[in-house]
């Protein structure tokens, strides 16, 4: 059996971030400037085989959950292909995560081909404030995602709802959000605004987690809250109100990080390796997969170099010293999302 990727802290990586495009069909102000970033040249994107391969290694070396992520990945036209090609390996979760604006006539072909978790981003229930933060329309196609994601429960599609909240924009819809999960089995996970270059990110536009639990906690007085058991490598510590039928949580990654037990690592739609959100690129696979038919790149040696980069992993943050140091390199752009 190949070695699973351990670094120098014992953990071990058995979740893997797999970004298949750096395009998206929205501009979050927290996350891309209007014009969009700048793109890599097309020839530069991991091929649906060479996403094949990459993801059979890496389940060879212990991968055991993969999530799609982007930019937008529904906008990769082979999406469906990946996803069948993916679904075929033996993991214990497939997933994606998506804004919904393309995802609804996808949607069960995705789930057919063996998307087993959808996580869908979703900052406002109000259609004005949607198109305020997302700098586009699309509110009720989400809506109609997560109606159709709901549709395929029966078929095992784990969703969650990902709301960034920012104080002053959606900080005052968070017990209505809680409300969605009263008739709903989902989750819905308020993310801390997290700062990059450039995104209009302030210490006062943040709302610490601890808030937002004290103000939920403050709407149920009669019921409580009941705490849900968390798994050390979830970025998400889970809530319920007694009755209803999902659950809410908090990810925390500003003032409570979680990276003691983190199992992720990263690729870029290009092939490259990050070990950690907040850190730069380790190393590119793209060279390895494309060497030369002559001298072929056997998979102990694209793993071997991987191996070396998660060694190489820091406790946390990348090293740069907690959330207060946090300004991830280079200029704001979807590799937030990977
Ligand atoms: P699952 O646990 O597989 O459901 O996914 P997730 O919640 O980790 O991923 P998702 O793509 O839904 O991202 C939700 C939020 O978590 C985003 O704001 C991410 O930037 C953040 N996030 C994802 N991975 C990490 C990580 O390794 N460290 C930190 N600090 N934040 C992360
Ligand atoms: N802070 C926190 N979360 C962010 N996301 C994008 N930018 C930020 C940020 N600055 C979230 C998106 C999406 C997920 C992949 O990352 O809302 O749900
Ligand atoms: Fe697109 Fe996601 Fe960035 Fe919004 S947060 S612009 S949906 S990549």
């Amino acid at each position: 059996v190949a070695p699973p990727l351990v670094d120098s802290f014992g953990r071990k990586h058995d979740y893997l971030r797999l970004s298949l495009t750096e395009k998206c069909n929205l501009r979050c102000t927290y996350c891309m400037p209007e014009q969009g970033v700048p793109l890599l040249p097309k020839d530069d994107l991991l091929t649906a085989d060479e996403i094949e391969r990459v993801a059979r290694v890496f389940v060879d070396h212990g991968v055991r959950k993969i999530r799609l992520t982007g930019g937008e990945p529904t906008i990769r036209r082979d999406i469906v292909d990946i996803v069948e090609r993916l679904g075929r390996l033996s993991l214990s979760s497939l997933g994606m995560t998506s804004n919904g604006i393309a995802l609804k006539r996808k949607l069960p072909a995705l789930v057919s081909a063996g998307l087993s978790s959808l996580n869908l981003s979703l900052d406002t229930l109000d259609p004005f404030k949607y198109e305020l933060v997302t700098r586009r329309r699309g509110f009720d196609a989400v809506m109609d995602s997560l109606d159709i994601a709901q549709g395929l429960k029966p078929k095992g599609l784990k969703t969650k709802v990902n709301v960034v909240v920012i104080r002053g924009l959606n900080d005052h819809e968070v017990p209505d959000f809680v409300e969605l999960t009263r008739e709903r089995d989902i989750t819905v996970r308020f993310i801390e605004y997290m700062p990059f270059e450039d995104n209009r990110w302030s210490t006062a536009k943040l709302v610490p987690s601890s808030e937002l639990l004290s103000l939920i906690s403050a709407r149920h007085p009669a019921s409580g809250l009941d705490k849900l058991q968390d798994a050390a490598s979830d970025t998400t510590r889970a809530y319920r109100v007694p009755g209803y039928a999902g659950s809410f949580g908090f990810i925390s990654s500003m003032t409570d990080h979680f990276c003691g037990g983190c199992s992720r690592l990263r690729i870029g739609a290009d092939g490259r390796v990050k070990v950690c959100l907040f850190g730069p690129p380790v190393l590119s696979l793209r060279p390895l997969l494309r060497s030369s038919p002559a001298s072929p790149t056997s998979d102990a040696a694209l793993m071997h170099a991987v191996g070396g980069a998660v060694y190489g992993k820091k406790f946390a943050h990348d090293g740069l010293g907690g959330p207060e140091g946090i300004k991830r390199e280079g200029k704001m752009g979807p590799m937030v999302g990977i």
